[in-house]
């Protein structure tokens, strides 16, 4: 959840480098933050505060000769939002210092048994109990009392502990991501929960994996946890460069990622067509495909089960990642299961995977980061290819998702060239669509709506699942409350809600649902909501129209880009920051 970044090499001011890696990845966690440097004493030095990273005034840190730091921003679990539950958390005598991203689920039993030996503890969090546990240990060394404390904890966790008296960085995870930058040449090291942080000096890094541990000294070392034995690890060079983390001429990442989205479907569709005819063949063979992601990704399962009935008369389930679990009575080594996630880090969706992998279940895996625990760990992957997504909100991965599945649906129905020119179509539309003109008309409507209390989206079939996700859009950056629903249900109770004034988008393809979701927003309409239709045509009872192309069975992708400006609109109207809202964080890496 939390962004971690470490540094080790030449460059002088090591505690800077971290703060500005930090700020990279403020988007995973931004309650408080905290950085520790070895400084030129050799004394771990510790700043942190409650707040953005992006607010810190670096002349505050006034030891420039360092080589060595660590930091952390935080999306806090354990633990309120304050100065002393910030990281870095450091051993009693100040010699330890560590940073973790995750729960450690057994940390209460371990605190009471080192409270009961004489350890004083200075905040709430779980956290600090591994550097009460190394501290503990000290006596085998370092790096043994690190290795020890692993063998100790459950949970998911990525873990970095420097120490006073040695120049090293030692990391470890199970469950969240950590990757490390290097540049041989230089003897300089990166540790980082993403790519970004790091992008700036190196597009060289090497993967750990769960289960595994890294130290840093002059060279890498890898170890497996479970035995302590050293392990190789390959380079790799990735392909993303510093510029696709950035906001460019944008004022925020979440507008430069939906006005992405004119390139990003192009490049969505350009799968390897034998791996989607691979998958295709595999969903058809299936006793049972299951569709899981959450949140956002979430939506975009459920919308897919619509295209690939409409498509393919194919009948495929969706789950929530969290919900997963409860199905796990179904699943055989036929079932096949299609995670969709942006980070491929969530930990609901990846312990969804973790039990259908013990149960034999094919999997697959439709991600935006290529290198991710879920890509790594599927039988097959379809790459989103959208480049970094940092807004908290998902936009451009939710489309080209979007895209992915619908081709796989016309590649089930053994249509995949007629697929592929429909989304090749549909992106051409999109291209035309989303100009600042369109931009300003959004603008105006969210100037009318802006402080409305409540507001309501409806969709029928594909595109009910699409007012879902319309409302998860609008309530995480505009913070205004709003619903989606099934049209047709309005009238079975949530009608009761609508008053005078009550914004409501309608979505309307041009479909067969096209009279019906209309006759919905008029029911709206007459108990006086303020009907705002999204649809290719226009309409008497709509009091603003946003108008969409005419997609067909793309009609998901187009339908909510709009939605993405008018939330985006609101959110920067209402004074929020779009990029990061309150109380979330882009990879949600605990369950
Ligand atoms: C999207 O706008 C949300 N921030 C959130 O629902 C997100 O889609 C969800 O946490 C899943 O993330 P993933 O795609 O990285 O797995
Ligand atoms: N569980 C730890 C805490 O609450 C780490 C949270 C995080 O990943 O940011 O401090």
């Amino acid at each position: 959840m939390c962004g971690i970044f470490a540094y080790k090499g030449p460059q002088k001011n090591a505690a800077h480098i971290v703060i500005n890696g930090l700020k990279k990845l403020e988007y995973r966690g931004y309650d408080s933050w905290g950085i520790a440097f070895k400084n030129r004493n050799n004394e771990i030095e510790i700043h942190k505060e409650i707040g953005k990273i992006s607010e810190i005034d670096l002349d505050s840190l006034k030891d420039t000769e360092n080589h060595l730091a660590i930091g952390h921003t935080r999306w806090a679990t354990h633990g309120g939002v304050t100065r002393a539950n910030a990281h870095p958390h450091s051993s009693e005598d100040k010699s330890i210092a560590v940073i973790h991203n995750g729960i450690i689920e057994n940390y209460l039993e371990i605190k009471k048994d080192l409270q009961k030996k004489g350890h004083k503890f200075a905040s709430e969090t779980d956290t600090e109990i591994i550097v009460h546990l190394i501290e503990e240990n000290m006596s085998l060394g370092f790096e043994k009392a690190f290795h020890k404390t692993l063998e100790k904890i459950n949970g998911r966790f990525a873990i970095i502990a420097i120490y006073d008296k040695e120049d090293k960085i030692i990391a470890a995870r199970k469950g969240s991501p950590l990757i490390v930058g290097l540049n041989d040449e230089k003897k300089e090291y990166f540790i980082a929960s993403d790519i970004p942080a790091f992008l700036k000096y190196t597009n060289k890094v090497m993967y750990l994996d769960d289960n595994q541990m890294v130290i840093v000294n002059d060279e890498l070392k890898f170890y497996d946890i479970q035995n302590f034995k050293s392990i190789e690890k390959r380079v790799i060079e990735i392909d993303w460069h510093e510029e696709m983390a950035e906001k460019g001429d944008h004022p925020h990442f979440m507008i430069k990622e939906i006005f992405e989205q004119k390139d990003t479907l192009s490049r969505a569709i350009n799968q390897d067509e034998e791996k989607i005819k691979e998958v295709a063949q595999a969903i058809k063979s299936a006793y049972g495909t299951f569709l899981v992601g959450c949140g956002t990704a979430g939506k975009v399962c459920h919308a897919a089960s619509y295209i690939f009935s409409q498509v393919a008369k194919k009948h495929v389930n969706f789950t929530f990642g969290s919900e997963f679990p409860s199905y796990h009575h179904f699943l055989t080594d036929r079932t096949l299961m299609i995670a969709v996630s942006q980070s491929g880090e969530t930990a609901d969706t990846l312990e969804a995977m973790e039990i259908a992998k013990e149960k034999g279940v094919k999997l697959v895996s439709i991600v935006n980061v290529e290198t991710s625990t879920m890509a790594r760990m599927s039988d097959i992957v379809l790459p989103v290819k959208a480049g970094p997504e940092k807004a908290v909100a998902s936009t451009k991965a939710t489309t080209s998702q979007l895209a992915i599945l619908t081709l796989l649906a016309y590649a089930c129905a053994d249509k995949l060239q007629e697929g592929k020119q429909l989304l090749i179509n549909t992106a051409a539309q999109i291209n035309d669509m989303i100009n600042p003109r369109y931009e300003e008309h959004i603008e105006t409507l969210a100037n009318k709506i802006k402080d409305v209390e409540s507001m309501y989206v409806i969709g029928k079939s594909l595109n009910y699942p699409m007012a879902l996700e319309a409302a998860i859009k609008l309530q995480e950056v505009s913070y205004i409350h709003a619903e989606g629903f099934a049209g047709g249900e309005l009238k079975h109770g949530p009608i009761a809600l609508i008053s005078e004034g009550t914004p409501c988008i309608a979505i309307i393809a041009n479909d067969e649902t096209k009279n019906e979701i209309l006759s919905n927003a008029m029911e709206i309409k007459a108990r006086g909501g303020y009907i705002i239709g999204v649809s290719p045509d226009n309409n008497e009872i709509f009091d603003y129209w946003l108008k969409t192309p005419d997609a067909g069975d793309a009609s998901p992708i187009v339908n909510i880009i709009p939605i993405q400006i008018l939330a985006y609109k609101l959110a920067v109207l209402r004074k929020n920051n779009p990029d990061m809202p309150r109380n979330l964080a882009k990879s949600v890496t605990v369950k």
